[in-house]
């Protein structure tokens, strides 16, 4: 159902952007660039956004649905391309939080949920200008990230071909698919822990070729150039985006923290 307490305006123009898990982490950040952009924005996720400052956007429009039950969120979709019009960018940043097994969690909400939408809005994106799906991934599609648990390796590995299979169908519709693989990144929730963690980010400062974690701002140029006219010719690609810390071999890697 859509969030009541939001001012909406009608707005449908080429330039819609739907956002899955638009409402805190990079998603929010993907929210303010598309809107630093003019373009529509509309957000599905099955909590409002945190403060009020981003419901009152008249740009934006939030949607509550939980994304594994396409029966409820089908008619959601429906009416979001009703109201706002026919998607131009489809950004999936949903993450599984959830408090119960993590192998079921991770492979409904990241990945079956993820081929139902693009199967159901394949049919509703722009014609003329051509439409972009893009995927927020993970390094933990490549490799093996101590903390996280398998559930979300073999879901982020499983997106990586998503991306290709869906390049390749949907390219005659002039639909481009791209994901984004980042490591760890800085995000309004997280920063915090990061900033008073300074002998953490002097580790990072030594491993990471750019000398520093990624923000979600970044993350969000990098989708914001992926759904532009500049990346036309773009689709079926994962993009690592890390600082170049995966250029660095491993045991290298140890040597120089030694020193
Ligand atoms: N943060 C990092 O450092 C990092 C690093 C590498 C990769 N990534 C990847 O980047 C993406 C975004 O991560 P993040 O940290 O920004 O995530 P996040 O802060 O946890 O935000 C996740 C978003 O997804 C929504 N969501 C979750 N489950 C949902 C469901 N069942 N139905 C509808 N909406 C749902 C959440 O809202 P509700 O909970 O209200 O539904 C929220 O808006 C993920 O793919 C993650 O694996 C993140």
């Amino acid at each position: 159902m859509p969030v009541e307490n939001c001012r909406t305006v009608a707005f449908m123009d080429e330039s819609h952007a739907l956002i899955i898990g638009g409402t805190r982490g990079m998603g929010r950040s993907l929210v303010g660039r598309f809107l630093k952009e003019g373009r529509a924005v509309s957000v599905v996720a099955r909590r409002p956004p945190a403060d009020q400052e981003q419901l009152d956007h008249q740009l934006t429009r939030y949607w509550q649905a939980d994304i594994t039950q396409p029966g409820l969120l089908n008619p959601i979709l429906s009416e979001i391309v009703r109201d706002r019009g026919k998607v131009q960018s489809l950004v999936f940043l949903q993450r599984y939080r959830g408090e119960g097994e993590a192998w079921e969690g991770e492979l409904s909400v990241s990945v079956t949920a993820t081929k139902n939408i693009i199967d159901f809005l394949s049919p509703e994106f722009v014609e003329g200008p051509g439409g972009s799906v893009v995927i927020v991934n993970s390094n933990a599609s490549e490799v093996i990230v101590d903390e996280q648990p398998l559930g979300y390796h073999a879901a982020k590995a499983a997106l990586l071909q998503l991306v290709r299979y869906y390049a390749v169908k949907l390219g005659p519709r002039n639909i481009r698919v791209n994901g984004v693989c980042p490591i760890t990144t800085i995000k309004l929730e997280s920063q915090d822990y990061y900033l008073n963690n300074p002998d953490l980010m002097r580790l990072y400062k030594k491993m990471i070729p750019l000398g520093r974690l990624g923000t979600a701002e970044e993350i969000a140029n990098v989708i914001a150039f992926l759904c532009s006219k500049e990346a036309s010719f773009l689709t079926g690609q994962n993009l690592t985006v890390d600082g170049g810390i995966s250029l660095r071999g491993h045991e290298a890697l140890a040597r120089l923290l030694k020193t």
